[in-house]
């Protein structure tokens, strides 16, 4: 059996919907029912409220499990608060994971992770990625951990903050930095696609890390530009230097319930996020979607 941890969250509800379809019954670990019943199938799918944080919850989780896809993350752009702690969910929720997988005889852990994870200062979202691939490198299971860049769909946090903050402020869009940084986006059923090879032939990408992104690459710059068409809306970029995007975030996240941006979420700035053009067809035999492409279709997220 597979378990899907971080099932109601946006790629682990995609992950337990694939599964659900190949007729594979996965169990989905959600930390409520709530968000459980209206973002998964209500058939053909095992829930389990659980929480990684909670020890104790992860035995009955995983009993029975061979492989589990683990997607419970808090990730940058969530302001921290009850329930929504970086170090808390990423690192001890992934060594209490890894060790009550151990336990019950789990067999494989695949991770999604993000491109480019690297130490971090301590203290750093960053550094709560990096100690959570740690975690996984060095549970003794088999293992694999997939990187991609930004992910775009439906719904998809990164997307859906840049056309709010297109939408909400006239004339002018702030841009972090020079605007220049580059992201090579994917689409979200295209990282699923990738997850549950990893999951399904593992033969092929056990104790592998592989870092992933769509089928182009744009600078931030080009990436307002396109919302900025897709919403029909004119705005004037203006750049602004990193620390004073941090400091504008960290206001924000202070006083505002959902910030368009987090100081964590500019930390993914100081780096490119991009993988090679050719990371999915490569490593995967596919040819994943382009976000322009997406968007004539769908709008903007
Ligand atoms: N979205 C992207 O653009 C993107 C790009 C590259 C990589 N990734 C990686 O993909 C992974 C999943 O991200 P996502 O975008 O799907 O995030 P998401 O929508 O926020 O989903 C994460 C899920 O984890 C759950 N969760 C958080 N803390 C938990 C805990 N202590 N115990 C159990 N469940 C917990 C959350 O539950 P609640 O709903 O109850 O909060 C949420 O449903 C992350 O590692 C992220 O870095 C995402």
């Amino acid at each position: 059996m597979i378990l899907v941890t971080g099932a109601a969250g946006f790629s682990g509800s995609r992950i337990v919907a694939r599964l659900v379809a190949q007729g594979a019954r996965p169990r989905a670990l959600v930390r409520s029912r709530e968000s459980a019943r209206s973002r998964l199938p209500n058939q053909g799918v095992e829930v389990i409220v659980a929480d990684t944080t909670r020890p104790e919850t992860l035995r009955p989780a995983l009993s029975g499990v061979e492989t589990v896809i683990h997607c419970a993350f808090i990730t940058a752009d969530r302001k921290p608060g009850p329930g929504v702690n970086y170090y808390e969910t990423n690192v001890t929720g992934t060594r209490n994971l890894v060790a009550a997988a151990k336990d019950t005889g789990v067999k494989r852990i695949v991770e999604l992770g993000g491109l480019g994870t690297q130490p971090g200062r301590p203290g750093s979202y960053m550094e709560t990625r990096y100690l959570a691939d740690e975690a996984i490198k060095q549970s003794g299971l088999a293992w694999s951990i997939l990187g991609p860049s930004i992910q775009f769909g439906k719904g998809a946090a990164f997307f859906q903050g840049l056309a709010d903050l297109i939408r909400a402020v006239p004339v002018v869009t702030p841009v972090i930095g020079s605007g220049n940084q580059r992201f090579q986006p994917m689409w979200v059923e295209d990282v699923t696609t990738c997850l549950l090879k990893m999951a399904q032939e593992p033969w092929s990408y056990d104790g592998k890390v592989i870092e992933v992104g769509g089928p182009e690459i744009y600078t931030y710059n080009e990436i307002l530009d396109m919302l900025m068409e897709a919403l029909g809306k004119r705005r004037i970029k203006a750049p602004g230097p990193r620390p004073i995007a941090k400091l504008a975030a960290t206001v924000m996240t202070a006083v505002l319930p959902n910030p368009p941006i987090t100081p964590a979420a500019i930390e993914l700035f100081d780096f490119e996020n991009t993988a090679t053009l050719d990371s999915v067809p490569y490593n995967f035999g596919f040819q994943p979607k382009s976000l322009r492409a997406w968007i004539a279709e769908n709008g903007v997220a």
